[in-house]
């Protein structure tokens, strides 16, 4: 294990020490959220496994999460800790692990002058301050394009290359020099066509969103404006094999405080339409059609395919996302009601020759995170594996893996024990599958009393728990995103090979 070492190592202080966190009454600081002080490069873990390593298995389970570095300079949001990226490769049955900060321009800046230098989700209006730009940190998504990780940041940013091997950092992405905007946290990768989908957002004056493609050797091969009438906050962007499917909410910013003191107040406007826009792949922005739909807010959508004339699309659908604080929890209060997500999978169904739009629920627990196998992105699949989010809990919790059928909405589920948390838990494909749910789910798991494990279930059958826990020398703070990165994408074409 080694201590954090700076983005820029010539002129860094010494590493943080956690000494500020004992100073910070925040629950997202504290416990299983807690940020760790040092990353891990290349442990080996085979021999500490409980139960059997598949080795059928070959890949790698990554994913970004908050790990604040400096002490905060204000009220401190989960969203504001410093990109980390926590992985574990399995390959013969071998299993290694690693560690790493996403080293970004504006962590490299606060290292070199020894303290954060970025104001937060949570700083107050100040209307007396010059507006100061919020921290990229890249400590949303990661995806794979063009042989590199991408980490991203949910307000849209750089892209941060990656190795997939090594967590080295390859600088930031250009998209062939020809990138002239930020990314949003979520864009998708197409299997079948290697090509990269993404979309971001405008702040202040039009276009509010661009839409643009990458081709497979990561060059921008097409990029267009997206008319929407001011600011908003969608957060993902799906795929079919011909179109993809864009989101406008009635939840978003207050354009007169965006535009004047840089702040992102999100609103809830009940009485107007959830829209979804449908734009052929390299289609020009003018042309997009959209449906309109009962107001509410997604954060995440499983996947959309396409069936004769209709595009299919199914998420986790927030009706009601008002953020409804609770003033006994203090300065604390907006987050914590911000974070007490109230979401259940839903269809949309949006017919492209008569224009009809179709909505219905299909469950009602309260479940996000969601993730289809993403080898599939953009095709009809069947199951998906879903984070299950308790009521009531003070904090996210990631309390155990639902896995529905989309067939029919039935679902079986896993409670993971009194005392863990997982994490967003991405479909593995066994080496050599044959069928959509052949093979692992994954998810990183993280105990109250600071061990962290990775747990391995069987995709066919994760109500019986765990098939294989492999213990981690490190602990891995509670997250964000996950993915699963093919062998063939982590060490090239060949890895896979019989
Ligand atoms: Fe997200």
């Amino acid at each position: 294990m080694t201590t954090i070492e700076a983005p820029t190592p010539s002129t860094a202080p010494p590493a943080a020490t956690p000494r500020w966190l004992e100073r910070v009454d925040n629950p997202y600081l504290q416990g299983p959220y807690a940020p760790v002080i040092s990353e891990t490069r290349a442990v080996e873990l085979e021999l500490d496994a409980i139960g059997e390593v598949p080795t059928d298995l070959t890949g790698a389970f990554v994913r970004n999460g908050p790990n604040a570095v400096f002490e905060p300079p204000g009220p401190y949001h989960w969203f504001d800790g410093d990109g980390m990226v926590h992985a574990v490769w399995f390959r013969e049955g071998r299993v290694t692990y690693r560690s790493r900060l996403v080293p970004t321009r504006d962590l490299a800046a606060e290292w070199r002058a020894g303290r954060a230098l970025f104001p937060g989700v949570m700083d107050r209006v100040d209307p007396a301050r010059p507006i100061a730009s919020m921290k990229d940190t890249a400590n949303t998504d990661l995806v794979w394009h063009h042989g590199r990780l991408l980490a991203l940041w949910y307000l849209c940013g750089e892209p941060y290359r990656l190795d997939p091997v090594t967590l080295e950092p390859d600088g930031i992405d250009d998209f062939g020099g020809r990138r002239r905007t930020t990314v949003s946290a979520h864009p998708k990768h197409d299997p079948r066509t290697d090509e990269l989908v993404w979309f971001t957002l405008g702040d202040v004056e039009p276009p509010f969103m661009t839409y643009g493609v990458c081709d497979p050797d990561g060059t921008l091969v097409h990029e267009t404006p997206i008319d929407l009438p001011g600011p908003r906050a969608p957060h993902d962007i799906t795929i079919t094999a011909n179109h993809s499917i864009l989101h406008d909410f009635p939840l978003y910013p207050d354009p007169v405080i965006l535009r004047e003191h840089g702040h992102r107040v999100v609103r809830f406007h009940r009485d107007e339409p959830t829209r979804f826009g449908v734009i052929g792949r390299r289609e020009d922005g003018v042309r997009v059609r959209w449906f309109e739909f009962e107001p509410g807010y997604v954060l995440h959508m499983v996947n959309a395919w396409e069936d004769g004339d209709w595009i299919v699309m199914d998420g986790c659908f927030q009706p009601d996302p008002t953020i409804r604080p609770d003033p006994a929890e203090g300065p604390l209060a907006s987050m914590l009601a911000y974070l007490r997500i109230r979401a259940h999978l839903r269809r949309w169904r949006m017919n492209l020759r008569t224009g009809e739009a179709v909505e219905e629920q299909l469950d009602d627990l309260n479940v996000e995170f969601c993730l289809p196998d993403t080898g599939r992105y953009g095709e009809r699949t069947r199951w998906s594996y879903h984070q299950h989010l308790p009521l009531g809990s003070r904090t996210v919790d990631f309390a155990g893996i639902v896995k529905y059928d989309h067939t029919d909405a039935s679902s079986v589920r896993w409670d993971h024990p009194e005392g863990w948390m997982g994490s967003e838990s991405p479909f593995a494909p066994r080496d050599g599958a044959r069928a959509e749910d052949d093979g692992y789910v994954l998810s990183f798991m993280s105990h109250v009393d600071g061990r962290s494990e990775v747990w391995v279930f069987d995709a066919t059958d994760i109500a019986s728990g765990p098939v294989c826990r492999v213990p981690l020398p490190s602990r891995v703070p509670v997250g964000f995103h996950a993915k699963w990165i093919t062998g063939a994408q982590v060490w090239g074409e060949t890895a896979t090979a019989p």
